[in-house]
């Protein structure tokens, strides 16, 4: 064998073992510790908040008494009263895909603080906060949001909200209509007259996708199963398929933007349903790949787009103050409501948390925070 055969080979082998290293370190649990490290010190004041302080199925979800967070100079301390579930809490809660491990924590969650959704009531500002003041009701995304305070900056996911709506139904918007809006407006770039599928239309994002598509003028085509249609066409569908008896991606009609909250589709299926120079965004994608997650979706769509006319992008939204305010808007006009389909009380939350996993979930799921 040559020298450089030799080198080869080794160099191989090292790969090998180092993908092998970091295959077992990132998919390896840590043991729970019975204690954290934001248990408050004696006088201190506190509140009861969720943590999870180990990698696991919703029994590593606990309410434990911690001390209260203080608001910055530029931040607003918010009392939390509803907050809403999303799939990133289980994600997050069983560190799966293991690649999101990387920044949520090797071994065991570096961030022990669970939920993002939340309304509530301003309770203190800190002195460089002009836009809040104590006494305002307030929705955003924020982690820890099942907790009963959580603190914002104040040009961060946060607004006031709409005069119409109750805390519960304002917790459910920020992170799965912050999603729809920039799935829809953002990166579908739906224009009026175009013709818009959503499939996953019942789901939390879906349902407000449905909305946002229909608030731009496009005509909406929501894929739900039929137990959902009506509440599919309720948000303003024009046409509704039930995935259970039509596959859309063998079916005649074509459109020029399909938001893709499924993923069960391949890429080259959807393009059969796309018009020319049409788009694809994949938001979600199967969970059953342990390691990628929707990240495997998102990433054969980015690669089959660099060959076909058709654009096929995938997206990880962003919540910001600026797409709240926006929503608030819609909502104030009419053009976007929240559909409820469980509450639960703050004592359930592991159980919210199990229903959002399950994945069947019409509209968005909240939990009451006393
Ligand atoms: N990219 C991002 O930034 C981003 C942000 C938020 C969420 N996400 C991802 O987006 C996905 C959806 O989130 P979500 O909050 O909307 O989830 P969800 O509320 O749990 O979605 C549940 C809904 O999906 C429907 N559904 C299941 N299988 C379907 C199918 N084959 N065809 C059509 N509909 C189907 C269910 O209806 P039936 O019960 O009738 O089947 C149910 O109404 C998740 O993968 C999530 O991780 C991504």
């Amino acid at each position: 064998m040559t020298t450089r055969r030799k080198l080869l080979g080794a160099s191989a082998l090292l790969v090998a073992g180092a993908i092998l290293v970091s295959g077992v370190m990132l998919s390896h649990d840590a043991s729970c510790p019975s204690d954290g490290t934001d248990v408050a010190p004696i006088g201190a004041v506190t509140m009861h908040a969720a943590r999870y302080r180990c990698y696991g199925d919703t029994r590593v979800v606990q309410w434990v008494t911690v001390a209260r967070p203080v608001p910055s100079d530029s931040s607003v301390l918010v009392r939390v009263h509803a907050a809403a579930t999303n799939p990133l809490d289980w994600h997050y809660m069983r560190g799966k895909p293991y690649i999101m491990r990387l920044s949520s924590g090797i071994g065991r969650p570096a961030d022990v603080r669970l939920g993002q959704d939340f309304a509530g009531v301003v309770e203190a500002v800190g002195v460089h906060v002009t836009r809040f003041a104590p006494g305002d009701s307030v929705f955003g995304a924020s982690t820890g949001a099942f907790g009963e305070y959580v603190t914002v900056r104040h040009n961060a996911a946060i607004a006031h909200l709409p005069d119409s709506m109750s805390l519960e139904e304002a917790a459910a918007l920020p992170v799965a209509a912050s999603t729809a809006l920039q799935a829809v407006r953002d990166v579908g770039q739906v224009a009026r007259g175009q013709r818009v599928l959503v499939n996953g239309a019942s789901g939390g994002v879906g349902t407000y996708a449905v909305q946002i598509a229909k608030s731009l003028g496009a005509h909406v085509t929501g894929v739900s199963s039929g137990r959902n249609a009506a509440l599919v066409q309720s948000l303003g569908a024009d046409v509704t398929i039930d995935y259970t008896r039509e596959d859309f991606t063998t079916a005649a009609a074509r459109y020029d933007v399909i938001i893709d909250i499924v993923g069960n589709h391949a890429p080259w299926a959807l393009r059969r349903a796309l018009v020319p120079h049409g788009r694809v965004v994949v938001v979600g994608g199967p969970e059953r790949d342990r390691w990628l997650g929707p990240i495997r979706a998102f990433l054969s769509a980015i690669v089959y787009g660099w060959f076909v006319e058709q654009t096929f992008t995938g997206m990880l939204a962003e919540t910001t103050q600026q797409d709240l305010e926006y929503l608030a808007t819609l909502v104030a006009q009419g053009l976007l409501r929240s559909v409820i389909d469980q509450r639960f009380e703050a004592s359930e939350l592991r159980a919210a948390i199990a229903y959002q996993e399950g994945g069947r979930s019409r509209g968005k799921n909240v939990v009451r925070v006393p």
